[in-house]
């Protein structure tokens, strides 16, 4: 039997992508990102939608070119119905609804946020696939959670951050400091110049497994108020160890959280997911833990960690396998529960 064949396409935020895989390997995976969004400190949802409406037939075309395929050799299409912004998440549903029909092919719906997750499964993700059950914390501008995946479509939340995401904290905390948006991967950049013992904030002190990080971003506003009264030029005078040293917390709050659940629940399978698992402290803390604590870690390489659609592909072929298709009469949501 010849291996089947997925378009996969992704546009829940600022991110159009389109990819195709074919059994487990990714033959293109090609996105088009919105730099409309970047004097804004944040994605503007009208903006977003037009840009993905000019951008998705060119993704789609790229991505077929790019794997060498007729579109008359794609078994299905799978598509992120969800969570997300509405009027992004329209224009890629309604994109793949209607390709789906001209091309007579199945439709699937895909969850991002089990596509961020799943994406350890496609074939060139880790030497060895994560074993069940493993515990994966899904890291995003939108989300922040601990997940303990059972097996492929079985998944609890264990804890959650119950106010703004890690990825919203590193933007927001970059707006205060004048920096673009996303500024996750700016401050990565100029924390690798700075002392990440230079400032201390303060940590939340929550008893599960739940987050927040709106406490720490206005620590850090206050603070820099104080300061630049003091001081206008403060924050230029010391942007590489504060951006150090905010990560640094950051990720302390991340990492604190993940072994606490690790060593409660016996597992050893520990994996990142979503825009955040880009970072390269937290990549760091997660190497740490494989030689302190034994952990198996597994860490997306940097084209599954953002927003993609080898990874909606990824999840869509999973459910090919099972029959799992869509009705034709399916909408977009905001909301997707896991
Ligand atoms: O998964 P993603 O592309 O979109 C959502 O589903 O939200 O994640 C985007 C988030 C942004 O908040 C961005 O600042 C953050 O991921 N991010 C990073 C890094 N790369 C992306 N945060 C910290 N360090 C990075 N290297
Ligand atoms: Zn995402």
């Amino acid at each position: 039997m010849s291996e089947t064949i997925i378009l996969g396409i992704e546009s829940s935020c600022d991110d159009t992508s389109a990819a195709i895989i074919k059994g487990n390997q990714i033959l293109s995976n090609i996105a088009a990102n919105q730099s409309i969004h970047n004097e804004y400190g944040g994605v503007v949802p009208e903006l977003a939608s037009r840009a993905h409406q000019q951008n998705i037939i060119p993704v789609v075309t790229k991505s077929f070119s790019k794997a060498n395929i007729q579109q008359n050799d794609i078994c299905a299409i799978g598509f992120t119905r969800g969570p997300g912004l509405l009027g992004s998440l329209l224009v890629g549903t309604s994109f793949a609804k209607s390709l789906a029909m001209s091309l007579d092919v199945p439709l699937i719906e895909v969850n991002h946020l089990q596509a961020h997750i799943l994406a350890h499964f496609i074939e060139d993700a880790n030497p060895t696939p994560p074993e069940f059950p493993f515990l994966c914390l899904t890291v995003s501008g939108g989300h922040t959670m601990i997940v303990l995946v059972k097996d492929y479509f079985d998944m609890e939340i264990i804890g959650k951050t119950i106010d703004d995401a890690a990825g919203e904290a590193f933007d927001k905390i970059g707006k205060i400091f004048d920096l673009d948006y996303p500024a996750g991967p700016i401050i990565d950049k100029l924390a690798k110049e700075g002392n990440s013992n230079a400032f201390k904030f303060n940590k939340p002190r929550l008893d599960n497994y739940d987050y927040s990080f709106s406490g720490i971003k206005t620590s850090v506003l206050y603070f820099i108020q104080k300061e630049v009264k003091k001081n206008p030029d403060f924050i230029q005078e010391h942007l590489n160890d504060l951006c150090a040293s905010i990560q640094k917390a950051i990720i302390e709050i991340l990492m604190n959280k993940l072994e606490n659940a690790a060593k409660d629940l016996g597992v050893k399978e520990v994996a990142i997911a979503g825009g955040v698992s880009a970072n390269s402290a937290l990549r760091q803390a997660m190497q740490d833990n494989q030689k302190k604590l034994g952990w198996n870690i597994y860490i997306p390489k940097f084209e599954y960690t953002t927003d993609n659609a080898a990874m909606i592909a990824m999840v869509a072929k999973l459910k090919y396998e099972r029959s799992e298709f869509t009705d034709l009469r399916t909408t977009a949501t905001s909301k997707y529960d896991l």
